[in-house]
């Protein structure tokens, strides 16, 4: 009881100076806002250029803030600088700074501005250019993949469908179906951009301003297509950092289901592949484990990035216009999901460039589970002209057979087949071997090399293009 009473006095014990000092606590951006430190310089010295232009202050103070504004980056990057948490955010911790640095006139910069649409436009910067860091990284795996996809173009190995052996594929031709996820990735990225390209800054707090400002002028010198067109929206919108998370969500989705598969394919049981030490760890207590932790980690890092995004999503989600708050909590979401991807998008790459191949397995596993059986089918319609279901009727009593006998379909005599269909001929055997099968598959997008190697190709040409 009276241990309770402490500390509902004490109000936790980590706060020295009370109320004051948890609300300075609860209020403080700067721990992670200094990110932006980059983006506000840039949006300030845009700020004051286009001050300066429309007459609204004078071009000795411009010169003033824009060199202060640059020592400020220098002092920045050299470690020099003494963030200050009393100062709560990034955008007070400068504008203090440059005070004391070039004096009264620090005071002009905020002129027709308000840290609403500071922050909005720093965001949307840090935003834009980590979504192009993620399309280099897009752009990087896609390349790697599509090497091995080239050099694997006639790899045999076996097709799944609910885990179980499907149909012969090659190992080329899995890896374009990452290709056409990653492209996916990379598309959504551009569509990202494209959306977002438009400049929040001079909607001020949310009314815009009574000052005869050039909002195009901003825009265009901060790199923007154009102002957006609501000073309410403008400073309370945070599409582009859902955007951003729910792109992320849905590429580290990808490469989530990318790890699994190299968790499977190195195990002793499948034994498809295998990481260098590169990429795996050994045990502490068992010697002859490898472990494909860097595949593991990716799989499991999905979790924080998808997490991130509905945490943005809540936090957005019962806000009136316009600005509130709440939408500081925005950065730490969007910083973490954005380091995350990152490292797991160059993870992958690593992965995709180190893993070694074991053909001879892969192709094994293709002739298991008679995975040649909808090609025997097919040579039924074909040949016979039965209808596909009778086919698939007969072929499953050929199966049944084969089973009987411990025989890969192609073993299996011809007086057997033509017991099941007295129409079966000789010629069946050309298509039920897994090389056959799979050079058959010459449809568009199918698992033929022919096939695969023109997806390639395809593909280097576009890449090259964009
Ligand atoms: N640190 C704030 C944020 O990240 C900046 C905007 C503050 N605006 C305000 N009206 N208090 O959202």
């Amino acid at each position: 009881m009276s241990e309770k009473k402490t500390s509902n006095t004490m109000w936790g014990g980590r706060f020295a100076a009370g109320p004051a000092a948890i609300m300075e606590a609860i209020n403080a951006s700067i721990g992670f806002d200094r990110k932006l430190y980059a983006e506000d310089i840039a949006g300030s010295i845009a700020h004051a250029t286009m001050l300066a232009d429309a007459d609204i202050i004078t071009a000795d103070d411009r010169d003033k803030i824009v060199a202060g504004l640059k020592t400020i980056r220098e002092e920045i990057e050299s470690g020099k600088f003494a963030f200050s948490t009393r100062l709560e955010d990034i955008h007070m911790n400068v504008e203090a700074r440059l005070a004391e640095l070039i004096g009264p006139a620090a005071g002009r910069l905020h002129t027709a501005r308000s840290r609403n649409d500071q922050v909005a436009v720093d965001f949307r910067l840090w935003v834009k250019n980590e979504l192009l860091c993620v399309r280099a990284a897009l752009t990087g795996l896609i390349e790697a993949l599509l090497d091995r996809a080239e050099e694997n173009a006639s790899t045999i190995m076996p097709g799944f469908t609910h885990l179980q052996v499907a149909q012969p594929v090659t190992f080329g031709h899995h890896l374009l179906a990452y290709v056409e996820m990653f492209a996916r990735d990379r598309s959504r990225v551009d569509d990202a951009v494209e959306r977002m390209n438009e400049c929040p800054l001079g909607a001020a707090a949310l009314a815009g301003t009574p000052f005869p400002i050039d909002r195009f002028a901003t825009a265009k010198a901060l790199g923007f297509r154009e102002p957006t067109r609501n000073s309410i929206d403008s400073v309370s919108d945070r599409d582009f950092a859902l955007e951003f998370l729910a792109l992320a969500a849905i590429c580290a989705t990808h490469l989530s289901r990318f790890a699994e598969e190299i968790v499977l394919w190195t195990t002793p049981q499948f034994g498809f592949a295998r990481l260098s030490d590169a990429f795996s760890t050994g045990s502490s207590i068992m010697p002859q484990k490898k472990n494909p932790d860097a595949a593991e980690l990716v799989r499991a890092k999905t979790g924080r990035v998808n997490g991130h995004l509905i945490g943005l999503l809540t936090v957005m989600k019962g806000l009136p216009l316009a600005y509130s708050k709440d939408m500081q909590e925005d950065k730490e979401a969007v910083f973490d999901a954005a380091e995350t991807l990152d490292l797991m998008l160059a993870a992958m790459t690593g992965m995709v460039k180190d893993i070694v191949v074991d053909a001879a397995a892969m192709r094994k596993a293709a002739a298991s589970g008679y995975s040649t059986a909808t090609d025997l089918a097919d040579w039924l319609v074909r040949e016979l002209k039965i209808p596909f279901r009778e086919a698939h009727h007969v072929t499953g009593r050929a199966v049944k057979l084969a089973e009987e006998k411990k025989l890969p379909l192609h073993r299996l005599a011809l007086a057997d087949l033509q017991a099941i269909h007295a129409g079966i001929t000789g010629e069946v055997f050309s298509v039920l071997t897994v090389e056959a099968s799979v050079k058959s598959r010459k449809s568009y997008g199918g698992a033929a090399p022919g096939e695969v190697r023109k997806q390639i190709k395809a593909w280097r040409k576009r890449l090259a293009k964009t």
